[in-house]
């Protein structure tokens, strides 16, 4: 396989920018930056999120069962890049009904109750149906937007 048209035909998925929200087994939150995810079924409504394997995230969701995904809204660049330097300080959150950290100020979120893990390849699919949800101001930030990239 050609490598370099391998990485540039997969870049071209287009992905937005979400924030994962878990909870520790002792109930802290932990939160991540996170690109890979897309709707899988309506009735019921299902997501799949890949998670990567050694990730602190997986290791809740596979104790938890559960994840919320907040959608950062345009204009929240500088949440994106206070996670991924690991400044969670500087980001504000609230929680939802079931007690999962969500965004303070983002396009949205949903709350996920997982059904199934994959457990091919580099990054875990995990399976959830959607058991709750909130819409809040603006659009998703598509991930070209901080022109970072993260297929390939
Ligand atoms: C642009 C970008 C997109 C990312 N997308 C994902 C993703 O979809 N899934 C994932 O597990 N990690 C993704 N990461 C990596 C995570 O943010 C994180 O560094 C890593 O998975 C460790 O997470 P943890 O704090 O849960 O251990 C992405 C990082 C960047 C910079």
């Amino acid at each position: 396989m050609d490598k370099k048209a391998k990485k540039r035909v997969l870049q071209m998925i287009p992905y937005g920018a979400y924030v994962v929200g878990t909870k520790t087994n002792e109930g802290a939150e932990h939160l991540m930056f996170g690109t890979w995810l897309m709707q899988t079924s309506f009735k019921p409504p299902l997501v799949a999120f890949a998670l990567s394997e050694d990730s602190r995230t997986l290791a809740n969701v596979r104790e938890s069962k559960s994840f919320a995904v907040s959608f950062l809204a345009d204009g929240m660049e500088g949440v994106a890049e206070s996670l991924v330097d690991g400044s969670f300080k500087k980001v504000k959150t609230e929680r939802t009904p079931s007690g999962l950290p969500v965004l303070v100020g983002a396009a949205g979120w949903i709350d996920c109750h997982v059904l199934e893990i994959s457990e091919k390849g580099d990054h875990r699919i995990a399976l959830a149906e959607v058991v709750d949800v909130a819409s809040g101001p603006g659009k998703l930030m598509p991930l070209d937007a901080l022109k970072w990239h993260y297929g390939g």
